[in-house]
């Protein structure tokens, strides 16, 4: 058997030296509260990629200060947030990591004061503050920070760039039913709804041509929200405007019960992968070797994306290649101990 979990994957020129991916996590180590990278970062990162993992995905970065999910998020709303990025992107690439950045605006889950913005005047639940309505001016507004966003990311040297349009933040609040009751063009219907993610991708684009992922959360898990079904159409118009893959998570664009288990959203990824044709990111409570190879020797995904069991093992990959008995070359330094 050839271990997939340890084959290259290649897009738009990038060659990923593994399927493993690191899911984006919110480190909220910003500790100055002004979106730049500290030695936390510097450390936690690198260290993933001194474990081997083949592409790293930098936590949520706000494209605005008011699109943060808290005052201690990463943030490229600035040129000047552009140097510590490059440091960290220059960090992991010295252990043959690729970088990615995962674009992010937090919408009505921002816990931050003052006003904060999303399509429709709704809290999220009691505990939460109520957004102001996006006027159209905010919303072109938006769009171009996603594609400044872009633009400094490309300049700090990512290979990679995510769009954060899950978990309920501002552009899956858009393209779900439940948090977007606009009745503009940017509200009702499915195209009306997919509209700023669609101005962001092109915004996007224009600036950029390396691999572009974009995180969904495939399940409301509500009977008036959206399905994995429903995401097969907007996978398709993703991947019509160029969109490379679909990272495919689910849930917390409404609070919602959620059965969770090993696995439980692979089956989501499976239906947008052959239903809109275009490649997918498996995500959520993947933990083993067997597990994430599973998943791509029965083409579920094409990568497997791993958040908390790289906290608790940063050298997962190589637990993995042990496991798998595949043959991975250690760091040189490491060599006599790997
Ligand atoms: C500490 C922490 C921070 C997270 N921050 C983000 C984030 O910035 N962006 C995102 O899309 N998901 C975020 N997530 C979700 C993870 O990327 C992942 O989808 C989720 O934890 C399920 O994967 P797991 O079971 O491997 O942990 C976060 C999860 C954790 C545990």
């Amino acid at each position: 058997m050839t271990v997939k979990l340890f084959s290259p994957y290649s897009i738009k020129g990038v060659t990923l030296k593994n399927r493993i991916v690191m899911s984006p996590m919110c480190m909220y180590s910003s500790h100055n509260e002004d979106g730049h990278v500290q030695n936390w970062h510097r450390s936690h990162y690198t260290s993933r990629a001194v474990g081997q993992v083949g592409l790293i995905i930098v936590e949520a970065t706000a494209v605005t200060p008011q699109g943060r999910i808290s005052p201690y998020d990463l943030g490229i709303w600035s040129d000047e947030h552009v140097k510590g990025l490059q440091e960290l992107v220059e960090l992991a690439k010295e252990h043959g990591a690729k970088m990615g950045i995962q674009l992010a605006h937090a919408g009505r889950k921002a816990e931050l004061e003052g006003e904060i913005i999303a399509p429709s005047a709704l809290a999220f639940n009691e505990k939460s503050k109520t957004p102001k309505e996006m006027t159209k001016a905010d919303i072109e507004q938006t769009v171009e920070a996603f594609k400044n966003g872009a633009e400094r990311a490309k300049k700090a040297g990512f290979d990679v760039i995510e769009l954060h349009g899950a978990h309920g933040y501002l552009l899956n609040e858009f393209l779900s039913p439940l948090s977007n009751k606009r009745t503009d063009e940017y509200g009702g219907n499915a195209e009306n709804r997919y509209r700023i993610l669609r101005e962001v991708i092109d915004a996007v684009k224009t600036g950029w041509d390396g691999p572009l992922f974009v995180r969904v959360s495939a399940n409301d898990y509500h009977e008036a929200g959206l399905t994995p079904e429903d995401y097969i159409l907007f996978a398709k118009w993703m991947k019509e405007q160029g969109v490379d893959l679909i990272d495919v998570s689910s849930g917390a664009v409404v609070p919602a019960r959620i059965n969770v288990y090993p696995g439980y959203q692979v089956p989501f990824s499976e239906t947008i992968k052959h239903g809109a044709g275009i490649d997918t990111g498996a995500v959520g409570l993947i933990t083993t070797p067997i597990q994430a190879e599973e998943i791509l020797q029965n083409d579920r995904a094409d990568l497997v994306f791993l958040a908390r069991e790289l906290l608790r093992d940063p050298y997962w990959p190589r637990t993995a290649a042990k496991e798998l008995g595949v043959e991975m070359e250690a760091p040189k330094q490491y060599q006599r101990g790997w």
